[in-house]
């Protein structure tokens, strides 16, 4: 019934939004928007963002689950994190392969998909972002990072990393309400922390602030892209309205959009490169957002969890060395990292990767 009455109410705000307005779309400006988007990297973060799904924590701190290999292979986990309170899941480690350290998010496991997505539709511009007078964002996804277990984890680990590497780079990923998370830990790391060399890169992420929110994201975090998926329902939402630019969500740039063309058994997959304004019309936004199994696979990986609905975890008492649980049940699992093998961000370095 509530949310009858509420689709209701959403129809009618929609019809006279649509109705009276006239106004132009809004570009997010960015004095320095260098991300370029690399399809290897990409592949290689997707598997990252999928293995966070995965609920044997034995295995996934030991890097040795079904979804721990392939393109992650020899991954060192230093930090996971599970707050049972919110269902949320995370954890941090070193790559060498990208000499990067990787902090990547879990999406939802609330409810179902089905639910979170319809509960997408009615997420208010609520909060401001500190220290950004204009900007908002959705006190629900800004709080699953910055008021759980999840952030002070995610900051001692790359503290960790930063003592024994110096100024590391730090790639975030995640996959749906996991990318917004991930958005979220990027901007923090460089805002609060001082973090020199952050990059971020999610898949199907929903829309989380305004265009000044979103015009200020890329200006602090300017190494980002968001990679949407063919009718992915979720980067649609919560509703962009092109003709309210200043009241609406806006996604920050730059999306890169993955769709397909073609038909029969001569389908192919297209990455369109989409521009700096965050809300290219002739990317996701120039189709319909209607596909929940779009946002479920991205470059042929799956991004689920095996079980829906659950926040279940598989509980071990070898932990005990690594941390454990809190009072309130959530779990981090820690240890230093071990190999020294990042090379430390060099000027060059500097230069073609991460300024
Ligand atoms: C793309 O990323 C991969 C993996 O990090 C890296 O080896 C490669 O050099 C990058 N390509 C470019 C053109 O930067
Ligand atoms: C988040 O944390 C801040 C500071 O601890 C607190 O004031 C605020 O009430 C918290 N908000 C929510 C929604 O948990």
């Amino acid at each position: 019934m509530e949310r009858n009455g509420s689709w209701l109410r959403a129809m009618v705000v929609l019809t006279c939004l649509v109705a009276v307005s006239g106004a132009r779309e809004l570009e997010v400006r960015s004095k320095v928007h260098k991300a370029v988007y690399n399809h290897t990297l990409a592949t290689i973060l997707v598997e990252y963002a999928s293995a966070v799904y995965m609920s044997d924590l034995t295995e996934l701190f030991s890097w040795t689950c079904p979804r721990c290999d392939g393109k992650t292979k020899g991954f060192e986990v230093i930090e996971l994190i599970v707050d049972i309170q919110h269902c949320l899941q995370a954890y941090v480690g070193v790559a060498e392969d990208l000499n990067a350290v990787v902090i990547a998010f879990r999406g939802t496991q609330e409810h179902s998909i089905q639910n979170w997505v319809e509960d997408l539709y009615w997420k208010q511009l609520d909060i401001n972002y500190p220290g950004m007078p204009g900007a908002m964002v959705h006190h629900g996804f800004y709080y699953a990072y910055h008021n759980t277990t999840i952030r002070p984890g995610i900051l001692d680990a790359v503290m960790r990393a930063k003592d024994l590497y110096g100024d590391v780079n730090v790639i975030a990923t995640g996959h749906s309400m996991g990318g917004a998370m991930a958005s979220f830990c990027g901007l923090d790391l460089v805002v609060n922390h001082e973090a020199q060399n952050v990059q971020v890169l999610t898949f199907g992420q929903p829309r989380i602030g305004n265009a000044v929110f979103a015009s200020y994201y890329s200006d602090r975090v300017p190494n980002t892209i968001r990679i949407t998926n063919g009718h992915d329902i979720v980067p649609h939402l919560p509703p962009y309205y092109s003709r309210f630019p200043q009241k609406t969500y806006h996604h920050f740039p730059r999306e890169v959009w993955l769709y397909n063309i073609g038909f029969g058994s001569l389908v192919y997959q297209v990455e369109k490169v989409c521009d700096s304004s965050g809300e290219d019309p002739s990317c996701s936004r120039s189709v319909t957002g209607n596909s929940i199994a779009d946002h479920l696979v991205y470059y042929g990986v799956g991004l689920m969890a095996e079980t829906w609905g659950s926040c279940k975890i598989v509980r071990d008492a070898r932990w005990k060395e690594h941390g454990g649980e809190d009072s309130k049940g959530n779990l981090i699992l820690s240890r230093n990292p071990s190999a020294s093998a990042l090379r430390l961000p060099s000027d060059s370095d500097a230069k073609s990767n991460f300024s």
